[in-house]
């Protein structure tokens, strides 16, 4: 992949250098109005980029400024359930590496697996699973990014999430904890498959964020994960699942979230 291109081609179009990089999930687009001085460059007018087809998802970069940092928003991600595949899914990770930052914020909407969770909470990432079935980082490995079999045993870095449960307390918000699995979609799980991911330890279900931390970890950046759980996964709830719920609900928790996030960005 030619990264030059794309990067010279963004250099060229905005003045600022982030430092963090944030991916926004399904409904949590609404973050991307409180960056100030903003430029925007939208996917779709950058060289070698996807596109991005779901509804609620824009595909745009938004570069300015969050609680006084200097930050780069995805506007929209490229999911694997849309047919790219995973060197699509995380090309915009080193993108951004290239441009500058250090520090990665993914963020998501999820499925409930954990009892003690509610549609509206917000879920720090402790870990993940990988039940994609592939890796994002399959084939020649690129070492001006990282090494062949990069270390994943502090994916979500500690001192970031540290960060985000100090933030959390002093905002008063309840913020869960969890383990994030993922799967390919686009259909939900069936209740068999919850009942798996739960037995294996997982306590929230999604169908994005892994192959972004992959990559985001293989070429050194600090991750900070946060899900939205937006329902309760198959099983859990008897509830049927549709993606206008997902909608509604991230919407609901949309105060709680964006005041984490901009908390833990002014702290980073
Ligand atoms: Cl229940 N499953 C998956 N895979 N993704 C989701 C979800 C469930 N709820 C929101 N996103």
């Amino acid at each position: 992949m030619n990264y030059e291109e794309i990067v010279v081609y963004l250099k060229s179009k905005v003045k600022i250098t982030p430092e963090i990089g944030i991916i926004l999930g399904s409904g949590l687009g609404m973050l991307a109005q409180e960056i100030t001085e903003q430029t925007v460059v939208s996917y779709s007018e950058i060289p070698h980029f996807p596109q991005s087809t779901v509804v609620g998802h824009k595909g745009q970069f938004i570069f300015g400024y969050l609680a006084g940092k200097a930050v780069v928003c995805m506007d929209g991600r490229f999911h694997y359930y849309e047919g790219y595949d995973l060197q699509q899914v995380t090309l915009p990770v080193r993108v951004m590496k290239k441009i500058g930052i250090s520090k990665l914020i993914v963020t998501n909407a999820a499925g409930g697996i954990n009892a003690d969770f509610m549609p509206g909470d917000l879920m720090l990432i402790r870990d993940h699973i990988n039940l994609l079935g592939v890796n994002p980082l399959r084939g020649k490995n690129e070492e001006t990014f990282g090494e062949r079999f990069p270390d994943m045993s502090e994916a979500y870095a500690n001192e970031l999430r540290t960060l985000a449960l100090t933030a959390a307390d002093e905002l008063k918000i309840n913020l869960q904890q969890g383990i994030y699995v993922a799967m390919s979609g686009p259909s939900y799980e069936t209740p068999a498959e919850i009942k798996y991911a739960k037995m294996i330890g997982a306590d929230a279900v999604g169908m994005s964020t892994v192959p972004e931390v992959i990559v985001a970890v293989h070429c050194g950046l600090k991750v900070l994960g946060i899900s939205c759980v937006t329902n309760m996964a198959a099983g859990i709830s008897r509830q049927k699942l549709n993606h206008k719920e997902v909608m509604e609900t991230a919407e609901i928790a949309k105060e709680k979230f964006m005041s984490l996030v901009k908390k833990v960005v002014s702290n980073m």
